[in-house]
C-alpha cells in the first residue's frame, strides 16, 4: 500500500542490434545474453518482445567496416541495414514502437557521431547537423515512430523537427539523448557496433560533444533547449551513476524522461554476478527501480525482455 516506486512492463525500450547478411545470432563478448542479430532473426526477436509486452524497441545497425567513410556516407542510403531492418519490423510488428538512432558513429572509419573539420581535430558540428536532419527524415520514410538523435550536436533536435515537418513526418516523434555524458560506461556497445578501433586515442575522445561527467546545470542547460527545440521525450545517458543528474531533470521538465542503462552498466553486473559476487536478478531489479524512482518514466535497457518476463511472473 505504501509503496511508491512499482516497475511495469510499459515502462522498457529494448536496445538491439542488427547486422547484414544471414547470420546466426553472435553474442557480445562483454554484454552475456546480448546478440547482434540478422534481419531475420531480429524480426522474430521483435515478435517474441511485442508478445510479452515490451512496448518498444531501439534498433542499432554494425556495418562491415568496407562500407565505413570519413563521412559516414551510408547514413544516407535509403537501403542502409537498419532501413531495410526497419521496414521488415514495422511490416511484421506494426504495433511495437520502433526507434533508431541519429548519429553517424556506426557509418564513420573514425566512429564518431559528425564529420571531421578540416583539421581533423574535432566534429564539425554544422555539417553534421545537416546531414543528421537527412538522416532523420530517411529513418520516418522507413515507418519509425521515433527518432533518436544521440550524438550531441547543437540545434540538431530544431533542425530534425523542421526537417521532419517539411518532408510531411510530424507525426513521427523526436526522442532526443539531452544529456548524454562522455561515459567510459559505452565500452561494450562500441565493441558491438564496431565504432571502438580508435577508443583510446586522441581521436575518439567524444569529449567536445558529449558532457563533462562533472557537470550537473549543465545537464539542465541541455535538456530545456532540446525540450525547446521540439524533443517529445528527452533522456540522460547513462542512468545509475547519473541518478542525480535524472532526478534534476525531472524537477524542472515537464516532458516524460527517459533513461539508458548503458552497455557497461548491465556488463557490471553480469561480470561480478559471474564471479559469483552479485546476485544478478536482484541486482537487475535494484537498479532498475532506482533509475525509476530517480524520475524516468521510461527506460532503455538490455536487460528488457527478462525484466518484462519476471514482472509478468
Ligand atoms: C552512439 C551511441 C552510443 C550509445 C548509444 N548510441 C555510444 C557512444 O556514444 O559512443 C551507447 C549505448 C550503450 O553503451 O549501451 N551514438
Amino acid at each position: 500500500m505504501v509503496e511508491e516506486t512499482v516497475l511495469r512492463p510499459a515502462d522498457f525500450i529494448a536496445p538491439l542490434f542488427v547486422v547484414d547478411g544471414k547470420h546466426r545470432p553472435e553474442e557480445i563478448k562483454s554484454m552475456p545474453g546480448v546478440f547482434r542479430l540478422c534481419i531475420a532473426d531480429l524480426v522474430k526477436e521483435c515478435r517474441a518482445l511485442a508478445k510479452l509486452g515490451v512496448p518498444a524497441v531501439a534498433l542499432f545497425p554494425k556495418l562491415e567496416a568496407k562500407l565505413k567513410d570519413d563521412e559516414g556516407t551510408q547514413a544516407l542510403n535509403e537501403d542502409t541495414l537498419v532501413l531495410r531492418a526497419v521496414r521488415a519490423v514495422k511490416q511484421a510488428v506494426p504495433g511495437l514502437t520502433v526507434i533508431t538512432d541519429v548519429a553517424l558513429d556506426p557509418y564513420t572509419s573514425h566512429g564518431h557521431d559528425g564529420v571531421l573539420n578540416a583539421a581533423r581535430d574535432d566534429v564539425e558540428n554544422d555539417r553534421t547537423v545537416g546531414i543528421l536532419a537527412q538522416m532523420a527524415v530517411l529513418q520516418a520514410r522507413a515507418g519509425v515512430d521515433l527518432v533518436a538523435p544521440s550524438d550531441m550536436m547543437d540545434g540538431r533536435v530544431g533542425a530534425i523537427r523542421k526537417a521532419l515537418d517539411a518532408a510531411g513526418f510530424s507525426g513521427t516523434g523526436i526522442m532526443a539523448y539531452s544529456v548524454k555524458y562522455n561515459s567510459a560506461y559505452y565500452g561494450p556497445f562500441r565493441e558491438a557496433v564496431g565504432s571502438a578501433q580508435a577508443a583510446g586515442t586522441r581521436l575518439l575522445s567524444k569529449a567536445t560533444y558529449q558532457m563533462n561527467p562533472a557537470n550537473r546545470r549543465e545537464a539542465i542547460l541541455e535538456a530545456t533547449l532540446d525540450a525547446a527545440e521540439g524533443a517529445d521525450l528527452v533522456m540522460v545517458k547513462p542512468a545509475g551513476p547519473y541518478l542525480d543528474i535524472i532526478r534534476e531533470v525531472r524537477n524542472r521538465i515537464t516532458k516524460p524522461i527517459a533513461a539508458y542503462q548503458v552497455s557497461g552498466e548491465y556488463a557490471q553486473l553480469h561480470a561480478a554476478a559471474r564471479l559469483g559476487w552479485l546476485d544478478l536478478a536482484r541486482c537487475r531489479n535494484e537498479s532498475l527501480l532506482a533509475i525509476k524512482r530517480a524520475g524516468a518514466d521510461i527506460i532503455l535497457t538490455y536487460f528488457a525482455k527478462e525484466m518484462v518476463a519476471a514482472l509478468k511472473g
